[in-house]
């Protein structure tokens, strides 16, 4: 798109939350809402794939209508849609890209389909101070776990990634073991607020694999140990809780460590829902400091899903690539990010 300062709205369904927001180049976010289907799954411990994309049905229109009286902008306004294309679940993305492309056709818009992981990786970018390329980022969210590095946009390169469970994976499951409502990384974290440290320790798996992959799935294995042979007292929970955070913090932050330094690089930006995390942060920012570097995080709202990273992303992309006109759309469940690399 060649247009001065086109004005994005970008729709994101991928998975229990339903994200609209309007991102004008040159401007900057003029607008995001956001309806989190967190209260509409709890009963089910985790997200119902279906419920998952009634619901997203019933919420991107007002959101979108919401978005637009905040920035003061009418449809026609928009001169560009991007949507989250992957991954994500299947139904839920459809929503989203339906959505997105019925109305690029009647506006005569182009759209875009944007990677969610995309995404979450520039989402620092959308905070003041913004990190510049290249810097190291470290993705933390309920479906992955990654270390990248990042040239630009466009300029991904894989440095480790877990095997097995995610890092939000670890702490949803450890704290459905510990009797708490999904997903309950949050909810976790505060109930580690009262553990007594060291009481107990929990393994951390490939601490020391010489590489940059991670693997949590023997934590919950341990945390349910912890919990069968004690008792259940709100001391006892919060002090294993407490070990989990610790054993999940620690591996996160030492490979993140390990990447800054086997890539030479000092700024470390830290995406994903797991990146809300204070313990994480707070490890994070003094080791981080101790070599003279910076960590980025995106404000708070901007960690979990939501609309405005993919506007940006969108916003971004369109501005080294055409959208596509011919509103035949595709979505894809499972996607390489690396596939979006760009060829210069
Ligand atoms: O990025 P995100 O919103 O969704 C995915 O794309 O997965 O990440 C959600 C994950 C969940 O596993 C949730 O428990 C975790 O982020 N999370 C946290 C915190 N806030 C959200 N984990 C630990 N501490 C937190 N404060
Ligand atoms: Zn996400």
């Amino acid at each position: 798109m060649h247009m001065k300062n086109p004005l994005i709205l970008g729709i994101e369904s991928s998975c229990d939350e339903t994200g609209l927001a309007l991102y004008q180049a040159g401007q900057g976010l003029l607008a995001h809402t956001l309806h989190s289907q967190i209260a509409l799954h709890n009963e089910y411990g985790g997200v119902v794939p279906e419920l998952a994309s009634r619901d997203h049905v019933r919420h991107a229109l007002p959101l979108l209508r919401q978005a637009l009286h905040i920035a003061k902008r009418s449809l026609d306004d928009i001169d560009a849609i991007a949507f989250t294309q992957g991954p994500g679940l299947s139904g839920a993305l459809l929503v989203g890209a339906s959505i997105a492309n019925a109305l690029a056709y009647t506006l005569d818009v182009p759209t875009i389909g944007v990677h969610h992981l995309e995404g979450h990786l520039l989402s620092p970018l959308l905070s003041d101070p913004a990190p510049s390329f290249p810097f190291v980022a470290l993705l933390v969210s309920g479906g992955h776990t990654q270390l990248m590095r990042v040239d630009g946009v466009g300029h991904y390169t894989l440095l480790g990634e877990s095997v097995d469970d995610a890092a939000g994976e670890a702490f949803d499951k450890s704290a459905k073991l510990l009797g708490l409502d999904y997903p309950g990384g949050a909810l976790l974290a505060k109930l580690a607020q009262n553990g007594t440290p060291g009481r107990f320790k929990l393994p951390r798996p490939m601490l020391h694999s010489g590489d940059l992959d991670f693997s949590f799935s023997g934590l919950k294995t341990a945390v349910l140990l912890a919990v069968q042979k004690n008792d259940s007292d709100d001391q006892t929970r919060a002090d294993i809780a407490h070990a989990a955070q610790e054993a999940i913090v620690d591996v996160l932050a030492s490979k993140a460590m390990s990447a800054l330094k086997q890539t030479g690089l000092k700024q470390l930006v830290v995406a994903g829902g797991v990146g809300a995390n204070k313990a994480l942060r707070e490890r994070l920012d003094s080791a981080v400091a101790k070599r003279d570097g910076h960590v980025f995080y995106p404000d708070i709202e901007f960690c979990t899903d939501n609309g405005a990273m993919i506007a940006f992303a969108g916003a971004m992309r369109l501005q080294k690539q055409e959208g596509q006109l011919d509103y035949r759309f595709n979505i894809k469940p499972r996607w390489d990010l690396q596939e979006l690399n760009y060829a210069d």
